[in-house]
């Protein structure tokens, strides 16, 4: 039985690519393992969200996970902000991770380019958080997207530090998962780069038909294959990569012979993925609107999920805080 953790910041509506990245291996996993899923936000405060806008996201970002399926009598479902463990293991790991090799990772440069007027402590210190978060359950596997992949290296080499720094073998080194394929990474819609909560390119999982099929038939496509079998140009290829994840394989199969004999037509092969992503998410939008309405299941959920992780954090904390040497007088 393995420890599993994965999270999701809670910053806006669940889109495809958080479910295929992260949520979908998860849901499969959640009755053989020790599952932990939660909703990252602190993480979120990087951004300065309103009050208002932290708690509805938190909100929104809960019922989106039951609806895919999560079970939370099987799996421990919580609210990071809910377990004050996570920040204090958050602080000791600060003091054995180094400035320089927090300021080389892609995401605080990315960061840096796309919000220059706030380039907070919180974001340069987001992986050593991160870290606390998966090293507080001493979890083995994360499933996580192509694009969190440098976060789970630099979770893995906070844990061999700590471990090689105190002369023990206490944390698990985390490994990103994903059923033993590669990494996933849902494109965007717009022709390049991936799905994202902050781009505005994303399919979400509450869209209605309406606004699914109006997304998929303007996404970006190019002019069309000039020769048999060529190499798909990225725009191409990313409408054929939802595909997958959404259609039957014969479909997939359909509209790529159609590409290699140089006679597809876009709009075939959008109306039709239109139709499979509706197809796919109206039995778990359906569910969200359902759930949301319901109060006092949210709260049973968030309160259960805080006791259990509590549980679990404090015996780690405790552990962490004698061998760092902290004793009682
Ligand atoms: P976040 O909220 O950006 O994304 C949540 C999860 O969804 C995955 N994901 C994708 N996967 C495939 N294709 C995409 N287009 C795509 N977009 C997002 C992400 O890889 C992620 O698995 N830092 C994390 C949240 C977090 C966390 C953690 C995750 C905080 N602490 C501990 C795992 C373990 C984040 O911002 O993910």
């Amino acid at each position: 039985m393995e420890t599993i953790l994965s999270g999701i910041r809670s910053t806006g509506n669940l889109h495809l690519g958080n479910y295929f990245g992260a949520v979908k291996n998860f849901v499969k996993m959640q009755h053989e393992n020790n599952c932990y899923f939660f909703i990252a936000d602190y993480h979120s405060l990087t951004t300065h969200p309103t009050p208002e806008d932290l708690h509805n996201n938190v909100r929104k970002v809960l019922a989106e996970y039951l609806a895919s399926g999560l079970d939370p009598e099987a799996a421990t479902l919580y609210v990071q902000s809910d377990v004050p463990e996570i920040p204090e293991l958050y602080l000791l790991l600060n003091m054995n991770s180094y400035i320089g090799e927090l300021e080389r990772t892609t995401t605080f440069k990315d960061k840096i380019r796309t919000q220059p007027d706030n380039v907070n402590a919180g974001l340069l210190t987001y992986p050593v958080l991160m870290a606390a978060d998966i090293l507080i359950h001493n979890a083995t596997k994360v499933p996580v997207g192509k694009d969190q992949e440098q976060n789970l290296e630099m979770a893995r080499k906070f844990a061999k530090r700590f471990n090689h720094m105190y002369q023990v073998d206490y944390f698990n080194e985390p490994v990103a998962y994903n059923f033993g394929e590669n990494l996933v990474k849902i494109p965007g819609l717009d022709g390049d780069g991936k799905m994202g909560k902050s781009t505005g390119n994303g399919i979400y999982l509450v869209d209605d038909p309406k606004n699914i099929r109006k997304k998929v038939m303007k996404a970006k496509t190019d002019a069309g294959p000039t020769e048999m079998n060529q190499t798909k140009p990225e725009v191409i290829q990313n409408l054929f990569t939802i595909m997958d994840v959404v259609s039957a394989s014969d479909t997939v199969s359909h509209f790529n012979d159609k590409y290699n004999g140089c006679e597809i037509r876009y709009g075939d092969l959008k109306k039709q993925l239109a139709e499979d992503i509706i197809a796919f998410t109206s039995p778990i939008r359906e569910r969200i609107l359902d759930i949301e309405k319901n109060d006092e299941y949210l709260r049973t959920v968030v309160k259960m999920g805080a006791e259990k992780a509590r549980a679990s954090a404090a015996k780690t904390l405790k552990d962490v805080r004698e061998i760092i040497g902290f004793k009682p007088f």
